[in-house]
């Protein structure tokens, strides 16, 4: 049976931005997914249908450097990454309804048919351009195959697209000393033909979208305006093979760019979802479905939602986004996450390192305190996390539930007694029903916590005040009243906590014996039994987060001052060891396979000295290794450790070597 959209109900198609299948899940991720996920589960607990989608984005050039560099397939690399990302997910409790990958079928086809639909109406235009080659690879080069000098700054061995140094962005062809990335190698300039979308042809349709439909919030209408304003640029989608992606139909070897069939993961892994349940993709992707599609974004990939996916999407007949919901960027107290300066938190290191077992709950929490329908970037700041869930969940919610519960237990037989609840407050709660709603509505995450925080508190003043402990000895019926009327509050609060906290929310219904559903927040107990007071909340403490933000802030020092503790000095084994074999590694032209002996310990190690040392020149000799680097494959080949060489200013190699002979296996410090 199709889902019927019906005036009460509302069908909503919801999406967080697809994950580079390249890398681990962080909390910039999870900003996101939090985000999202808080208004799945608000609408579907409204009695909504809301279908969650997410997926990997597996296509593109980052992905088959990375699967080069870890000696395994860009499909093995892909699978790998797909379970990470799924179980990282998981351990904060994203309730996604599917999440898929890019790379399917179902996708091919969509991203096709996308395709096709462009061309047949005269959107895609041929041109030709000028663009890198390795003549011994036999391949075109895209930016991140392309090594060489940052003409800003001159840094060596920077990509070909953005210096990792100073930060310039640039044209492949403005590297200096460019060297193919895989074989070393100066590639040469050849003609490519490339295709288009021109964008420009749907300027009007843009406008309509943007400044009409309300589809973006304030601040990013205004910036999408101007980039309409400023001209829309015609569009590259193709890629010359080899690449990682699905091939271009007609063509003998492009591949479309990883951008445009990214977002067509949102509507093939709809698909799936649709045939795994006996439902109709139509219901959700065509334009008269009623559906209302729903994008969370950062605001570094506005452009494609706004710009790119619209016209994609038309020439189609698909749905348009009704939402396109941006948020700024995670900082880490206070700076910048990234991830060439070594200041982001993983997912993973957020689970494995703080012990606390609410902790992950708590996250979402704090991140709920923080977001507000803007793009303004949010900081994760240790202190404040610490201070936020203390003050709020468990110094008011948690005490307020406390002391009701265990007074209920120990003066009512555990039972909600039956009596009348105060009706001022539960005229409060119905109000703080409606606000609370709108918030959620808008994404407006902060005024609900604010909210709630509020609530928690006129339920401890209404305790405080009412000195149940007195009444119990004077005026039963009264103290009767006292609890029944926090224990509504606080399955009120339960309630509208659901979306944010959905574990500690379960606690409470537990303890009440129903599955709360919205409408659950008015006011409806009395004379009911308890189950097992369960505790809600225990507090967090400095050395619960330490072990997380220690490092995050130690990492962060050193990225501002470039300064190292004696102790991370310390932790880097350097040792002596003697080169015992050494040969060239097939379609290499940098790297050498070498054997060493680090005293009696035999290892391989793989080194990128041969345009510099003939095989023949290096055994024998004595060098200094890294002996505790993590082992990792390069071209295929284990390497477990790494030598020190000086560079030279023209960029040869010189080997540190002790300056007499020394015992194989010293320390070196
Ligand atoms: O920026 C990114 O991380 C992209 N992988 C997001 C893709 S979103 C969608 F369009 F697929
Ligand atoms: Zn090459």
């Amino acid at each position: 049976m199709p889902p019927e959209a019906t005036t009460a109900q509302k069908r909503f198609l919801v999406t967080s931005a697809l994950p580079y299948a390249n890398f681990d899940i962080h909390l910039g991720h999870l900003l996101e997914a939090v985000q999202t996920d808080l208004f799945v589960r608000y609408q579907k607990l409204r009695g909504n249908t809301a279908v969650y989608v997410c997926a990997d984005d597996t296509h593109g050039t980052p992905i088959e450097l990375s699967s080069l560099k870890r000696g395994i397939t860009p499909e093995q690399l892909v699978a790998q990454v797909h379970q990470d990302h799924i179980r990282d997910y998981a351990g904060f409790n994203i309730s996604f309804d599917i999440y898929g990958s890019t790379n399917s079928e179902e996708n091919r086809r969509y991203a096709e048919l996308i395709y096709e639909n462009l061309s047949k109406n005269g959107l895609i235009v041929e041109r030709e351009i000028n663009q890198y080659f390795c003549e011994h690879d036999k391949r075109f080069l895209p930016d991140r195959f392309i090594m060489g000098t940052c003409p800003r700054c001159k840094a060596q061995n920077q990509y070909g697209d953005v210096c990792e140094v100073c930060g310039a962005t640039y044209e492949p062809t403005d590297l200096l000393d460019s060297r193919c990335y895989i074989c070393g190698n100066a590639p040469v300039m050849r003609k490519s033909k490339h295709l288009y979308v021109q964008l420009g042809k749907n300027e009007k349709f843009l406008r309509d979208f943007i400044e009409t439909t309300g589809v973006l919030q304030e601040d990013m209408r205004n910036f999408v305006k101007s980039w309409i304003d400023e001209g829309l640029r015609e569009w590259c989608i193709s890629r010359d093979g080899p690449y990682f992606g699905f091939k271009i139909p007609g063509t003998t070897d492009k591949y479309f760019y990883v951008w445009l069939d990214a977002p067509i993961g949102y509507i093939s892994t709809t698909e799936k979802w649709c045939k795994e349940k006996g439902q109709r993709v139509e219901d959700y992707w065509k334009s008269e479905s009623g559906t209302e599609i729903v994008h969370f974004i950062g605001k570094d990939i506005v452009y494609f939602h706004a710009l790119f996916w619209p016209v994609m999407l038309k020439y189609s007949n698909f749905n348009l986004p009704s939402r396109i919901q941006v948020h700024g960027f995670l900082t880490i107290q206070g700076e910048k996450m990234s991830k060439s300066r070594g200041t982001f938190i993983l997912a993973r290191e957020y689970l494995d390192k703080i012990k606390h077992p609410q902790a992950p709950e708590y996250l979402r929490f704090y991140f709920g305190s923080k977001l507000m329908p803007n793009s303004s970037d949010i900081d994760l700041n240790s202190t404040e996390l610490l201070n936020r869930v203390n003050t709020t969940l468990a110094n008011n919610i948690g005490n307020l539930h406390h002391r009701t519960f265990v007074f209920c237990d120990r003066y009512f037989e555990k039972k909600i007694p039956d009596a009348h609840w105060d009706e001022a407050i539960a005229t409060v709660v119905e109000h703080a029903a409606l606000e609370i709603a709108g918030y959620y509505e808008k994404c407006e995450y902060k005024s609900v916590v604010e909210k709630i925080h509020a609530l928690g508190s006129l339920g401890n003043k209404y305790y405080q005040d009412s000195k149940p402990w007195e009444l119990i000895k004077t005026d039963t019926q009264k103290a009767a009243a006292v609890m029944v009327t926090c224990v509504n509050l606080i399955k009120a609060i339960a309630v509208f906590l659901k979306p944010i906290t959905p574990d500690m929310s379960g606690r409470v219904e537990r303890q009440l014996g129903s599955v709360f559903t919205w409408d659950d927040a008015l006011f409806s107990l009395r004379n009911k039994a308890l189950g097992a007071t369960e505790k809600l909340i225990k507090p967090l403490e400095e050395e619960d987060l330490a072990p997380l933000f220690t490092a995050a802030t130690a990492r962060e020092q050193q990225g501002k001052e470039g300064l190292l503790e004696i102790e991370d000095f310390k932790a880097v084994d350097l040792r002596v060891a003697v080169i015992t074999g050494a040969e060239k590694i097939e379609k290499s032209s940098k790297l050498l396979k070498l054997q060493v002996e680090i005293g009696k310990e035999k290892r391989q190690i793989v080194a990128g000295v041969a345009a510099h040392y003939s095989p023949e020149q290096l055994i024998g000799r004595q060098v200094v290794v890294v002996a505790n680097l993590k082992p990792a494959t390069l071209f295929g080949q284990k390497s477990e450790g790494m030598l020190l060489a000086a560079q030279n200013a023209d960029g040869s190699l010189v080997l540190l070597q002790p300056e007499r002979g020394v015992t194989s296996g010293a320390k070196v410090s």
